[in-house]
């Protein structure tokens, strides 16, 4: 008989939440209302010629979108990654794949990961282990075999303490966790990326991440998908008060994308994507107006992606044709001409910004 291991369970519970439950941030927003592009009357451009490529970990996207790490690790998630796989690899885009630990501790799951290389082979894949992983014993050998699993280009640790503070069997130890980033930085190939999933990054995070030696960050701010919310639904499931107490309290909590954003962009020169409550075009053109690398989507594609794959091509091809219309309306004919249009930047994005000691007049009068 097959039974299925904890964490495979648990990694269904998550999908069927994500599908079923309402499981985004409520008060907290992404904050892209408050970041404005400035519309070109005369833009000077052709529509058409508007080029949306670029250059990631020396891998080249048709378009600076990389669809955000999901799934794996359970029998059913094998379809969701083929298709999204397949969608990835069409369009010219990335992908990560959600937590290898399912299949790091069951050999027998390492197909759900594999098929994303079998359907996209030409695609920027990125590989993905857990920081608390790391902390509880995982090492190099792991993330290693993580790679290897789907050839990766890259593969991101994932930081979410506040999903393991929700959650009953979270692991809420992150004694070390910085130690054992680098030691892997410094081990593997592939370039490493630490990556937020919902609750977004400081400066003093994004600088200590820098200085043991990630190439990239992914933000992974909040105003989108909800940690905090998923596990409540869970706890729910389960009827364990406490635990829907905490995920109650913490819905909104964290450091909403577009603040993220200006925070690590300002304090390194990694590699940054930003993720969380990206959920337009016009939401990328602004991420990476402010000096996003690229950005990442997730709870919405996998709704897509569950519908069909002709869902899931459809939805990409509508967000890089209202990105390309974006750039259109800002005179923007390549994604290096982002760094020069002006933003500009109010409400409490501004508010706190202002606060940390950012100078938000410099974005307003760019170009
Ligand atoms: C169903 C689901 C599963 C996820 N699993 C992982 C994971 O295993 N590893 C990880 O780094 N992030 C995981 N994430 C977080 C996403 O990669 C992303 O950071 C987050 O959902 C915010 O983006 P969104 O608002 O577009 O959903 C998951 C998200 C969803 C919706």
């Amino acid at each position: 008989m097959v039974s299925k291991t904890e964490t495979e369970e648990r990694k269904l519970d998550h999908i069927r939440m994500c599908l079923t439950k309402d499981v985004q941030a409520k008060s907290i927003k992404a904050g892209f209302e408050d970041i404005h592009l400035v519309h070109k009357a005369l833009p000077e451009i052709n529509r058409n010629q508007v080029n949306t490529l670029k250059e990631i970990f020396g891998h080249k996207l048709a378009a600076p979108l990389i669809i955000g790490a999901m799934t794996g690790g359970a029998k059913t998630t094998a379809k969701i990654n083929a298709v999204l796989a397949e969608a990835v690899e069409k369009l010219g885009l990335g992908m990560g794949v959600g937590s290898q630990r399912a299949a790091l501790e069951d050999p027998k799951l390492a197909y759900t990961f594999q098929i994303t290389r079998e359907k996209a082979p030409t695609a920027l894949l990125i590989a993905n282990i857990g920081c608390p992983q790391l902390i509880s014993g995982y090492g190099v050998r792991e993330a290693e075999e993580a790679v290897k699993m789907i050839k990766a280009n890259a593969l991101a640790i994932h930081l979410n303490p506040l999903q393991e503070a929700i959650q009953a069997e979270g692991q809420t130890d992150f004694m070390g966790g910085l130690d054992k980033i680098g030691e892997i930085a410094h081990a593997l190939p592939v370039p490493i990326i630490a990556k937020e999933t919902g609750a977004g990054m400081s400066t003093e995070v994004a600088v200590a991440l820098d200085e043991v030696g990630v190439r990239g960050i992914d933000l992974g701010g909040a105003g989108g998908t909800s940690w905090a919310a998923v596990e409540y639904h869970r706890a729910k499931k389960f009827r364990d008060e406490l635990r829907q107490r905490l995920g109650l309290t913490f819905w909104d909590w964290g450091i909403p994308t577009s603040i993220s954003l200006i925070e690590v962009r300002n304090s390194t020169k990694l590699t940054v994507i930003a993720t969380g409550g990206v959920r337009t075009g016009i939401d990328i053109v602004k991420a990476l107006a402010l000096g996003a690398d690229a950005v990442g989507i997730a709870l919405p594609l996998l709704k897509s992606a569950l519908k069909s794959p002709a869902k899931i091509e459809k939805e990409l091809t509508h967000l890089i044709a209202e990105l390309k219309t974006a750039m259109f309306l800002i005179g923007a004919k390549s994604i290096q001409d982002l760094d020069r249009v002006p933003v500009v930047i109010t409400g409490k994005t501004a508010d706190w910004l202002k606060a940390r000691g950012f100078k938000l007049e410099e974005y307003a009068r760019r170009g």
